[in-house]
């Protein structure tokens, strides 16, 4: 399915029926701004004449006129503030921080560094040895130190030779940093696919708990993008990328598309970046990040993930960092990249290494480094690098912790929390999902169509709203959190209180409610009733008439209004401290 075809049917049948979507809340906000100035206006004590009226009111006229123009140019110029007029229907989602979205890069100056770049990569990969993935051998116990060592025999010591030599040539080959070619600091996800609708959440939990940074919503190319959206999210200082207009894309797999996380990296107008999943949810303001210990002394940090090193045993050989074979590495936590922070500045020698390692990581360094037991692919590549370099680089001391599906305490985790470095106690800053992905497609859909390319047409989309057999059906329907309690001792305090510990539920469904009832690119009405219904019932968020704004009427005589997806509204948090849990 090419990208245009894939709106959502039941948004054009809405369409058809002539019903005209009222103005986004963004413009609400506009009219909100405008009637400030006519109250306020109105409000001056004098008497008036009929001359001072009139011109009174060209000025409302001419107020206005302003407004629309700049609304008309947000996209361009950035936005100006919108002040929620009474604090009632105030949404981070409306970039009440007038953050501008990274400027259309000069693609020019941005890949003048990679031919070099290619250059090396081709000297270190000339006859380079190819490794096949490993079956996927998942044990509870993981595999044996047997197992391990008969993996060895895969690479005989000429080829490990061979590898070590090639290594040092790329190292040697290594260009120097492109000075004034990349700045500021921002976050980078990369999207695409199913990725995407994940995105559609983590993007929103970005700015629901305020992060200001500019972000870069990374995809292999045209083919993978949702009609409108790109041009939706640049009202929140967002762009959307196409890394085909920066490399030849068949130059990466196609299939796992591991690699294409280093190229974001290398690729991004920043200097300094949060790289975060598409499944991942930053809890806390990512920026925080940049101001840590840990960050300023070696402008890097990275996450441990919950396993031990399985490595063939010639890798630290290989990356000359020991003269023999050893399994010095086994005792050793690795690494997940759900979540980077880099300087590039700093750290580039070690960038163009991790970009090495990825580059021929489908075909040797990924088995090099990973048994595919729990994980291969690029989430080790990136410490190997700094190992390699023999130069300092921070890893989060605190072991993710995790969140369990409810009900599944201890048998099925539903995600990993990462600690903010230095927090004593651990507090998470990210909430990587792991099993369960925080969509509202993926959750609530109702009667969906699937949308990318990539699935089959004549497969159904199955949500779990609509799937009786899976574990989330029967919380779904009775109004149940997801989540098993028990993570609040990780959990950051909810902005704007001191103790109260943030949810990340309500976060998630704040930012999935956006996109199944307000994002132009995604909604769907009947999915948007779905998931309204559910985060009423289930967290006590409640709605109040946009078109009153400051009056806060609850609709229907104190019964919860849940409005349908045409009818403009603002979402209210559910009462801090008393979120309501539903048990059964
Ligand atoms: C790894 O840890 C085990 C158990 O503590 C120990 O016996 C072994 O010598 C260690 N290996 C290395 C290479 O440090
Ligand atoms: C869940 O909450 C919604 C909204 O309050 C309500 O309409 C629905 O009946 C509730 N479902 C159950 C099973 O209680």
């Amino acid at each position: 399915m090419k990208a245009g075809e894939d709106a959502e049917p039941f948004l054009g049948r809405w369409q058809a029926a002539g019903f005209v979507q009222h103005s986004t809340a963004f413009a609400s906000h506009r009219l909100d701004q405008a009637k400030d100035v006519y109250l306020r206006w109105r409000q001056s004590k004098y008497a008036l004449t009929r001359k001072q009226l009139l011109l009174g009111l060209g000025t409302v006229f001419f107020a206005l006129v302003l407004l629309v123009a700049a609304n008309r140019s947000s996209s361009t110029s950035g936005l100006v503030a919108s002040s929620a007029a009474n604090g009632v229907c105030s949404n981070a989602r409306q970039n009440p921080h007038n953050i501008k979205a990274p400027l259309r890069p000069d693609v020019q100056r941005l890949t003048a560094f990679w031919p070099g770049v290619k250059h090396a990569l081709d000297v270190g990969g000339r006859d380079i040895p190819k490794l096949d993935k490993p079956d996927y051998t998942y044990s509870p116990q993981g595999p044996t130190i047997w197992e391990f060592r008969a993996r060895t025999d895969q690479l005989t010591p000429e080829q490990a030779l061979k590898t070590r030599e090639l290594h040092a040539d790329f190292v040697r080959a290594i260009p120097p940093y492109p000075k004034k070619t990349f700045k500021g600091k921002g976050i980078v996800m990369l999207a695409g696919g199913r990725y995407s609708e994940y995105a559609v959440t983590a993007l929103g939990v970005l700015r629901e708990i305020g992060s200001t940074l500019p972000v870069e919503v990374w995809r292999r190319d045209q083919r993978e993008e949702k009609h409108d959206w790109c041009r939706e999210i640049e009202k929140e200082g967002m762009a959307c990328r196409r890394l085909s207009d920066y490399m030849d894309t068949d130059l990466v797999d196609v299939k796992g598309g591991y690699e294409m996380k280093v190229l974001c990296l290398l690729f991004s107008s920043f200097e300094e970046i949060v790289f975060i999943d598409a499944d991942n949810m930053a809890l806390q303001r990512p920026e925080l990040l940049f101001d840590t210990k840990a960050y300023k002394e070696t402008g890097v940090i990275l996450w441990h993930d919950y396993w031990k090193y399985d490595n063939i045993d010639w890798l630290d050989y290989i990356i000359s960092n020991s003269p023999t074979r050893n399994e010095n590495l086994w005792n050793e936590t690795t690494h997940e990249s759900g979540e980077i922070v880099w300087d590039k500045r700093r750290n580039w020698d070690a960038l163009m290494l991790a970009t090495y390692y990825n580059y021929y990581g489908p075909t040797l360094y990924y088995t090099l480094l990973n048994f595919n037991y729990a994980g291969w692919g690029d989430k080790d590549t990136f410490a190997l690098a700094f190992r390699a370099l023999q130069k300092p680089y921070h890893t989060v001391i605190a072991p993710p912790a995790d969140a369990w599906e409810r009900d599944k305490a201890g048998t099925r985790r539903i995600g990993m929390l990462q600690m903010m470095p230095g927090s004593q106690p651990p507090s998470a800053t990210f909430f990587h999902v792991t099993t369960v992905k925080w969509s509202f497609r993926e959750f609530v859909c109702e009667g969906c169509l699937p949308i990318w390319h990539t699935d089959q047409l004549g497969d159904a989309f199955v949500s779990y709203w609509e799937d009786p057999t899976s574990d989330l059906w029967e919380f779904l329907h009775n109004n149940l959190t997801l989540i098993e309690p028990g993570i609040d001792k990780w959990m950051p305090a909810l902005p704007g209180t001191d103790d109260v510990p943030l949810d990340p539920e309500v976060v998630m469904w704040r930012a999935m409610e956006y996109g199944a009832c307000r994002s132009k690119a995604w909604r769907h009405a009947r999915t948007c009733m779905v998931a309204r219904r559910y985060l009423v019932g289930t967290f006590g968020f409640s709605f109040v008439r946009a078109s009153k704004p400051g009056v806060g009427v609850m609709e229907g005589n104190g019964e919860a209004w849940v409005p349908g997806m045409g009818e403009e509204s603002c979402l209210i948090d559910p009462p801090i401290g008393r979120r309501r849990v539903v048990v059964r």
